[in-house]
């Protein structure tokens, strides 16, 4: 068995795997064209196998305009120019499997660009003709038909309504260059199916589901009577008008009836931002194999919500024999780095035009960002590591309004700078244009100190954030076990403790004084690379047994 090789068991691989998330059009430039591609990503494959990674999840890399960073589709068939070719991709799938790691790519049902072909036919169709029935289009309202349908909003912020030339409305739940598709119509169920076919036989082993909640409406498409703004954000309103319905489950058992008829173990994640009384649900036997939890990643730095966070995602996960997610971080968030720097109950995501800008403390950001990394990767379960994450990259939370490309910036009205700030190219080298990334400038600009956080400037140093994550995943297959259960420890207030099945223990100190450690006969990991053997320093953790 090679270091990188799980051990032997008959656990689903995607019960316990860490999967790196890539972020294609950041994460390497094979092609020098300042963008990333697979080209960059087959070169950098081993950085993966260094660092241990079960599997990948790519985001999408399908024909787009990129209007919302590939999540308006063209083509779900094909590979953007910009990114490659579908025989790349199908190289990459095999070459990625050949270093052991398996794939999940992203899949975008709840819409497609508004260049997709279906869109475009039904633009340039008749109001009435059927074709416009694969997208919510409708007549509007009052006498000339020129106000909206309704009064639903976009999550991007604005109107959910867009109006064609020739008077009709459709419906776009995010930007207007994703008409949202129309689930009751069959049309778009076959095509979907299709869709799934043609990435499993090109030897996938997952989806990420992209807003699998939202795929259906209420499609007497009724007003919101009272805060417009507040309904539309929130997953916790029975009877929703397109956040978690009843009638979206019969399409994930659809989909998990089709992969079940492959071979091998595939699986799919939802990105589902749904109540811990429905989330259960997506995870019936016959339905997703994950659900994303992000309550881990919307917590604070805080004992004890995290805590609980903890013990009820891993007791509502085994209640229905699923595993439990863990997600610090993604491309739609401020990085974790970041997030922990700023005071509790700070608003990351007004944060960055609102300031105070002098709330920021990088360092105790990212000493708690490591103790949180080894907080989840000793958890049972499934990890989700985000491109960078292993680096300790911070938010570019200060990029120039100039350079912002994500469609949140001008719909929030400039309130919200929105997600450039975690996409930033990645740092391979310590100089040149993008340091590593590309041979010319990246598709946004780094930052001069991204040249420490770089590949090349941490491996070796056995204090660099990078070679803890290494240690860390190393260890982590190493006391891996089936069993999914923790015990929590009661070490005081102020202090998070756990105990795996096989005896491992993750500690971590919340407290703003360092706390004497309990007997033990081995440390394992630390996040403090000056950790000595008796004493855990606050916002650090390390794993004993
Ligand atoms: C998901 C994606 C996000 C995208 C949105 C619309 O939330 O993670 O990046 O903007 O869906 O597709």
């Amino acid at each position: 068995m090679s270091e990188h090789e799980q051990p032997q068991t008959d656990t689903p691989w995607w019960r316990r795997a860490v999967v790196y998330q890539i972020y294609p059009r950041s994460f390497a430039d094979g092609n020098g064209d300042g963008t990333g591609d697979i080209a960059g990503i087959r070169s950098r494959l081993s950085h993966l196998q260094d660092l241990g990674v079960d599997a990948v999840w790519f985001n999408p890399w399908y024909l787009s305009p990129l209007a919302d960073g590939g999540y308006d589709v063209t083509d779900y068939r094909r590979i953007d120019p910009r990114f490659g070719t579908i025989e790349e991709a199908t190289a990459l799938i095999a070459e990625a499997h050949e270093h052991g790691i398996k794939v999940i790519v992203d899949i975008v049902p709840n819409h497609t660009s508004d260049q997709h072909a279906w869109f475009v036919e039904a633009v340039n169709a008749e109001p009435g003709d059927p074709v416009r029935d694969r997208y919510h289009i409708l007549p509007g309202r009052g006498d000339d038909g020129s106000e909206p349908p309704n009064n639903w909003m976009s999550v991007f912020g604005g109107p959910a309504w867009h109006r064609l030339d020739d008077g009709e409305w459709y419906l776009h739940l995010f930007a207007p260059e994703q008409p949202d598709v129309n689930w009751r119509n069959p049309e778009v169920a076959d095509e979907y199916d299709a869709v799934l076919r043609f990435w499993l036989d090109r030897g996938v082993d997952g989806f990420r589901v992209d807003v699998a909640s939202s795929l259906t409406k209420d499609m007497t498409y009724p007003d919101i009577e009272t805060d417009v703004q507040a309904v539309m954000s929130s997953n916790r309103v029975p009877n929703h008008p397109h956040w978690d319905r009843d009638d979206v489950h019969p399409i994930i058992r659809r989909w998990r009836a089709l992969l079940d008829s492959y071979d091998g173990e595939r699986m799919m994640v939802a990105e589902a931002w749904v109540s811990p009384e429905t989330y259960p649900l997506y995870l019936r036997p016959d339905e997703y194999h994950q659900v994303f939890n992000f309550d881990l990643l919307l917590a604070g730095w805080d004992r004890d919500e995290m805590a609980s966070i903890i013990t009820d995602s891993v007791d509502r996960a085994a209640a229905v024999g699923s595993t439990p997610t863990w997600v610090l971080s993604n491309h739609d968030v401020m990085r974790e780095t970041t997030r922990y720097g700023l005071p509790n109950g700070t608003n990351w995501r007004t944060w960055s035009v609102e300031g105070p800008f002098d709330s920021l403390d990088p360092e105790l950001g990212l000493r708690r960002a490591r103790a949180a990394a080894l907080l989840i990767l000793s958890l049972p379960g499934s990890a989700y590591v985000y491109q960078g994450e292993e680096l300790g990259l911070p938010e570019v939370w200060d990029l120039p309004e100039e350079v912002l490309d994500d469609p949140v910036w001008e719909r929030s009205e400039h309130r919200q700078r929105g997600r450039d700030g975690c996409r930033v190219p990645i740092p391979w080298s310590m100089d040149g244009p993008s340091f590593g990334f590309s041979e010319v400038a990246g598709w946004l600009p780094q930052p001069a100190e991204f040249a420490g956080y770089a590949v090349e400037a941490q491996t070796g140093v056995s204090s660099s954030t990078l070679e803890l994550y290494r240690r860390t995943l190393a260890a982590r297959r190493e006391y891996g076990t089936d069993d999914e259960q923790i015990t929590m420890l009661e070490l005081g207030d102020e202090v998070l403790a756990y105990c795996r099945g096989n005896g491992l223990r993750c500690i971590v100190n919340f407290a703003s004084t360092a706390l004497e450690l309990p007997e033990y006969s081995k440390m394992i990991v630390a996040s403090n690379s000056e950790q000595d053997d008796s004493v855990l320093e606050p916002d650090c953790a390390v794993w004993v047994i």
